[in-house]
């Protein structure tokens, strides 16, 4: 029976919902030495540090020591790319940790840092995009895409159309906190066990701090309870504290941010602001499109670059646009440095063109569906309107179309249109909403040089076998697929294979765990090193069946010959049989994803291997008085090629959805005058519950959906989902539109109930004017 495919539970499931599923920070009572660790935070959003005189801390009993510049045998700086001092001298956000302290218990160190004398010089603080942009305030490269005319392009155009809009930002709000626990190994030299979806990174960062080779460093990730991006360049901040602490005392140190730390000192979903100018010929057909994106990147550059560049390659959507020039710039404000967050800028691009498109149709009084048709790449005879405006082929571009038809079919949506109309047509102050929207994500990571990864699998004399690899588990089920594909390389049952912690000494220069690429490169090379170890052991069998090796069949824990199934033999005697014939039995496995090219400068080439296609349709119905709403319906239909494990993959889809939800509708960040984030915790910061899950929620996989030249088949799941959720913004505009006279409905992100009945008092008084 095959593995792989099988609906099988996350494979901490049940430690999962029993609490015995250890993460970080829980390993702590192991350590009773630990020192706890509390940051000095600035109550400016930007300012000089004239003074900072830590000993009045020590009067306070527990207290150790307190960590400052000073005490850096390395390189003051958390980051790769040298804009992010561990201890700054120039505090660049409200919150900003400028000395971290160490003391016995958690409460004396909070109370040293509360006596650590810092004197600052305010300065003046940007803290919005539009002061951003009007002040020049910018970092990083310009980055740019063209493809086609513009010129032409617009005097082809029957109508031009402009617009902006603002799309805020979102707190990963995982579940678990930024987490570090460094101590002194046996050796003398540094582990860190850290919440981290990229152990190497945070190899290289402790390393570059303490100023030791990367050799005397080990990193480890248990799992992490959620990371959704936030912990892929930042948790290595917090493991350098921690690190820096356990090298200088000899004792292990403890870091873990509470929730109000963590939300007011990590970076989150880039805030972004477009303006456009957009074409098209009076069927609503896009003919030139020139868009200028500009992301709040924050403090420093972090990934902004890398997630800008997403967002660039992603504002076509699933639609071809002739003449299309899209430029981006990243921000330079005093706020958190915002960071990689579940699609890494791809949302933003999508809710662009979506808007475009929306306004598009609106103007022209044609249902936005039909819009979004009439502008599908496709068909796939045809080159040039197949190809993306970074020169990528899209492979299975009809695939886009399928799935909109298929959907559009099984949730009814023609039939649900007509019903919609009816009802708003009997209601003047409740109005239903549809929508379906596509989504096409480009999978890999741009920057080529990330697309590899390692494995390293041992197998013992009982059968039993251990797998190692380069990724990391925190929620989105890596680890049990990657359990599936060793069981099914290998033939032999789950319980087999025991995944182990991910730690940079058993796979060395990991790429972080993120673009949804985990059990792509992952599971592709733990496949290999098993197939390696399975055809040393086809020899053996094969002597002992006097067969040839390629006729012997490993399954379930089974070993027999084509020619003879019933003649069969246990894995563990196989293992045993190669073992006194001195076989090796571990290997290693390596993958790098082929046929990938990217000219950085020129934005062309093949960034993705393929792409990840879905679609959603929302219903939802708005209250004209208050502007609150009900999402009532959503059905998806999403491609993950053939799925390495449906119940996962489901989650996956369910779960991004739903986080695309939250961030589009009820997720709202408020900084105040001074740029203190005023939205710091549950009470004040709305996330999605089950009070906005759909009642009815039908999310299918594509079937017969083989992707070849992936892992078994699959695609990637993680992020795709999230965009889905477009379609609910989209439902909302469509509902508050039936309480005006038509024309473009100017909806902001996120539509909270607040938005939505602005958004309606908007278009009802258009509709007063338009009616005298
Ligand atoms: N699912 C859960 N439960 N928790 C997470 O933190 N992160 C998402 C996605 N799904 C996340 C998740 C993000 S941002 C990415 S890039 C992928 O999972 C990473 O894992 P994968 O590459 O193995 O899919
Ligand atoms: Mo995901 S944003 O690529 O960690």
């Amino acid at each position: 029976m095959k593995v792989v495919g099988q609906a099988i539970p996350h494979e901490s499931a049940r430690e999962h919902v029993t609490g015995r599923a250890l993460y970080t920070d829980d390993l702590l009572p192991r350590y009773p030495q630990a020192l706890h660790a509390w940051p000095v935070q600035a109550p400016h959003a930007h300012a000089r540090v004239l003074r900072l005189e830590p000993a009045p801390a020590h009067r306070v009993p527990g207290v150790v020591r307190v960590l400052t510049a000073a005490d850096v045998p390395g390189l003051n700086d958390a980051g790769i790319k040298g804009d992010e001092p561990l201890f700054p001298c120039e505090v660049m956000y409200h919150g900003q940790a400028v000395a971290w302290v160490l003391a016995e218990t958690e409460e004396a160190a909070r109370l040293g840092a509360e006596r650590v004398v810092v004197e600052y010089e305010p300065l003046p603080a940007i803290l919005t995009l539009e002061e951003a942009i009007a002040q020049g305030s910018f970092q990083g490269a310009t980055l740019q895409i063209r493809r086609g005319d513009l010129e032409q392009g617009f005097r082809a155009s029957a109508r031009v159309l402009s617009g902006a809009l603002y799309l805020g930002g979102q707190e990963h709000f995982y579940l678990e906190t930024q987490a570090s626990l460094a101590l002194l190994d046996e050796t003398g030299h540094i582990l860190v066990h850290s919440s981290t979806q990229h152990p190497s990174e945070t190899q290289e960062v402790v390393a570059q701090v303490l100023g030791l080779p990367r050799n005397q460093v080990t990193v480890q990730c248990i799992r992490m309870g959620g990371g959704f991006g936030g912990k892929e360049v930042q948790a290595s901040p917090y493991a350098a504290v921690a690190a820096l602490g356990a090298y200088l005392t000899r004792r292990p140190v403890r870091v873990r941010l509470n929730r109000w730390q963590d939300i007011a000192l990590t970076g989150k979903r880039h805030p972004f602001y477009a303006r456009w100018k957009v074409g098209c010929s009076e069927e609503g057909r896009l003919l030139a499109l020139q868009i200028e994106l500009f992301s709040d990147g924050g403090w420093s550059l972090d990934l902004s670059e890398a997630v800008l560049a997403r967002a660039l390659c992603h504002i076509d959507n699933a639609y071809f646009i002739p003449h299309l020039e899209v430029t981006g710039r990243v921000c330079k404000t005093h706020k958190t440095s915002q960071t990689a967050f579940r699609g890494f800028g791809g949302p933003q691009g999508m809710v662009f063109i979506e808007e475009v498109l929306t306004q598009v149709a609106q103007t022209l009084g044609l249902p936005p569906e039909v819009v979004r048709e009439r502008n599908f790449y496709g068909p796939s005879d045809s080159p040039e309107t197949s190809t993306t405006h970074y020169g990528q082929p899209i492979k299975d571009v009809e695939r886009i179309r399928l799935i909109w038809d298929e959907l559009k079919s099984s949730a009814e949506f023609e039939r649900r249109r007509r019903e919609v109309a009816l009802f708003n047509a009997q209601n003047p102050q409740r109005k239903r909403g549809l929508a379906i929207t596509p989504v096409k994500f480009g999978i890999s990571f741009n920057f080529t040089a990330y697309n590899q990864a390692g494995a390293l699998v041992l197998v013992y004399q009982d059968g039993s076998v251990q797998v190692n690899h380069g990724g990391t588990e925190m929620g989105q089920g890596l680890y049990t697929k990657i359990q599936q594909i060793a069981a099914e390389a290998l033939g032999v049952p789950l319980e087999a294979i025991r995944l182990m912690p991910t730690r940079t000494d058993k796979i060395p220069n990991t790429s972080a765990t993120a673009a949804s690429t985990g059990s792509d490169l992952n599971g592709a090379a733990v496949k290999e090193a098993c197939e390696k170890i399975k055809a040393r052991l086809a020899v053996v069998a094969a002597q002992r069946f006097g067969v040839n090796p390629a006729d012997v069949v490993f399954e379930d824990g089974q070993v027999w010959s084509i020619w003879k199934p019933e003649e069969r033999l246990a894995f563990a005697e196989v293992v045993r049989a190669a073992y006194a014939q001195r076989v090796q039995l571990f290997a290693d496995g390596f993958y790098r994803t082929p046929g990938l090219h990217w000219d950085k400068a020129r934005m062309r080439g093949k960034p993705f291997h393929y792409f990840a296609y879905g679609a959603a349709v929302s219903e939802v119905e708005v209250d004209g008085f208050t502007g609150q709403y009900t999402v009532r319906r959503v059905d998806i239909l999403h491609d993950v090629g053939d799925s390495l494990s449906p119940l996962i993959d489901l989650g996956q889809v369910e779960g991004g959805f739903m986080q695309g939800l939250g961030w589009l509708t009820v997720e709202d960040l408020r900084w105040d005058a001074e740029g203190r984030l005023a939205t710091r915790s549950a009470s004040t910061y709305k996330l999605p519950s089950f009070s906005e899950l759909p009642p009815v929620f039908n999310v299918r996989l594509l079937p017969r959906a083989t992707e070849t030249g992936v892992v078994y088949g699959s695609k990637a799941v993680g992020e795709p989902p999230l965009m889905l959720a477009i379609s609910v913004r989209e439902a909302l505009r469509d509902a508050v539109a039936a309480f005006g006279a038509g024309g473009y409905v100017e909806l902001a992100s996120p539509a909270t109930p607040e938005a939505v009945y602005w958004a309606i008092e908007k278009v009802r008084r258009g509709a007063l004017v338009f009616g005298d």
